[in-house]
């Protein structure tokens, strides 16, 4: 598995704002969209494109353009929802696949409530949308079912890292062709599960259901 945490000073001015308790809804929204925006960039580094020709309105060229098969993008819900037309700016050609899971706030174990994407990943890109990448029981969950149907290249975009849930990926999906893009690794978990100093609830911050 590979990570990257983005360093650029409009990650983490974003990211400021969005780990500020006084900032409402709308906002957090707006600004979870944009600094998905800045992550989708880098994650995007690998893309396949193939070539094409053609002409400018002076001469014959050549350049790229985004390959087939279509890269896969699947938010999980609820909150990596709030994170897809971020992602899909910079993908238009993407198809969207959803993966619902929860986690159990005793147990932190997650389970899948509603799966909705092709049987058939292989030779997909997929980019894998969850704003928090905390115990890692979701993402692993979900990116060894990508792999289970074939996904030969993974990537997770998070808002935010635990070192904790770094290292469970990084035992859970060794050997994986799986790459970790995120504006930040926090200090550490606490006994809730929340990261520390994180953002609080995502998914409750985005939809306003503090
Ligand atoms: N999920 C969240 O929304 N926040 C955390 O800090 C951890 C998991």
């Amino acid at each position: 598995m590979r990570l990257h945490v983005v360093d650029h000073p409009l990650v983490a001015h974003k990211l400021t704002t969005l780990r500020d308790k006084r900032t409402d809804s709308a906002t957090f929204r707006r600004l979870a969209d944009e600094l998905v925006t800045l992550l989708a960039y880098e994650a995007t580094r690998d893309v396949r494109t193939e070539q094409v020709d053609i002409e400018t309105p002076v001469t014959a060229t050549s350049g790229v353009k985004l390959s087939h098969p279509r890269p896969l993008v699947v938010p999980i819900l609820r909150a990596g929802l709030g994170m897809l037309d971020g992602m899909v700016r910079l993908l238009p050609t993407a198809e969207v696949g959803f993966l619902g899971m929860i986690r159990n706030e005793e147990t932190l174990e997650a389970s899948t409530y509603a799966t909705r994407m092709p049987e058939d990943l292989s030779g997909r890109q997929v980019y894998v949308l969850d704003p928090m990448l905390a115990t890692g029981g979701t993402l692993v969950a979900a990116i060894q079912e990508l792999i289970k149907r074939g996904a030969d290249d993974v990537t997770a975009v998070v808002l935010l890292a635990a070192p904790e849930g770094v290292e469970v990926m990084e035992r859970e999906l060794a050997g994986t062709p799986v790459t970790v893009v995120t504006a930040s690794v926090d200090e550490r978990l606490n006994e809730n599960g929340y990261i520390v100093p994180g953002l609080g609830d995502a998914g409750d911050r985005m939809y306003g259901s503090a």
